[in-house]
């Protein structure tokens, strides 16, 4: 039975579009994989804290040195990354927030990339968390696709795609739905922008 994990990141709801592409992927993953379980891990509604000192400091002592602040920091940590190594799958539904990612799919980030956790760390610096892949839905006012010259300024997918290989996650499939500045300033519809990319939403929810 595979599970996948759902990470959703926009806070607009119903009027978000990687939301909606997301809701496409996991309703044909679900199709192709009746017995699965899906894990949603909705970071617009369950705020992260940001990494301080009792989680900086307690990530490298062993857990009978832990204080009871640091206790509190590491259990957040240790329950996404349980989430993270129980999924065979993920998937991440985001916006683009000023060429990268938004500040609470940063907070998930942070959290989850642990030395002796989900990366060895050095001297080895080998990525711990293995055998899964993901899929990545970014939606985005511009359009960023290879080739264009604002293609230089996604900062979003590239470093997506290093941090997950950073941590062993090394087959990513990113899927840029851009131009949804075109549904804000109303020349299309939601349904028409989305058409445009569904049909590779739904080839990589395989
Ligand atoms: C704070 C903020 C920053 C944004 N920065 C960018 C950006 O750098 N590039 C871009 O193309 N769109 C940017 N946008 C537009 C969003 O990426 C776009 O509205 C996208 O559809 C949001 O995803 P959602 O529909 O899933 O909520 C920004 C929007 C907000 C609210």
């Amino acid at each position: 039975m595979p599970t996948l994990l759902n990470i959703q990141s926009s806070p607009r709801g119903l009027n978000s579009i990687s939301r909606s592409l997301s809701h496409d992927f996991v309703t044909a993953w679900q199709t192709r994989h009746p017995d699965g379980k899906i894990v949603l891990r909705d970071l617009a509604e369950d705020t992260l804290p940001y990494v301080g000192v009792p989680w900086i400091t307690g990530i490298f002592l062993p857990s009978d040195k832990h204080t009871p602040e640091m206790q509190r920091a590491l259990a957040v940590s240790d329950e996404l990354i349980a989430e993270l190594l129980s999924a065979d799958e993920i998937l991440i539904g985001t916006p683009m927030y000023n060429f990268t990612v938004p500040a609470n799919l940063k907070a998930w980030i942070d959290l989850i990339v642990r030395p002796r956790v989900t990366h060895s760390g050095p001297p080895e610096r080998k990525g711990l968390v293995l055998g899964k892949t993901c899929k990545i839905i970014i939606a985005s006012g511009g359009t960023y696709d290879q080739g264009l010259p604002a293609a230089a300024s996604d900062y979003e997918s590239g470093y997506l795609k290093r941090i997950l290989a950073f941590i062993g996650i090394t087959e990513v499939e990113v899927i840029l739905a851009g131009n949804t500045a075109a549904v804000s300033f109303g020349s299309t519809t939601v349904e028409e922008h989305s058409a445009q990319f569904r049909p590779a939403v739904l080839a990589s929810a395989r």
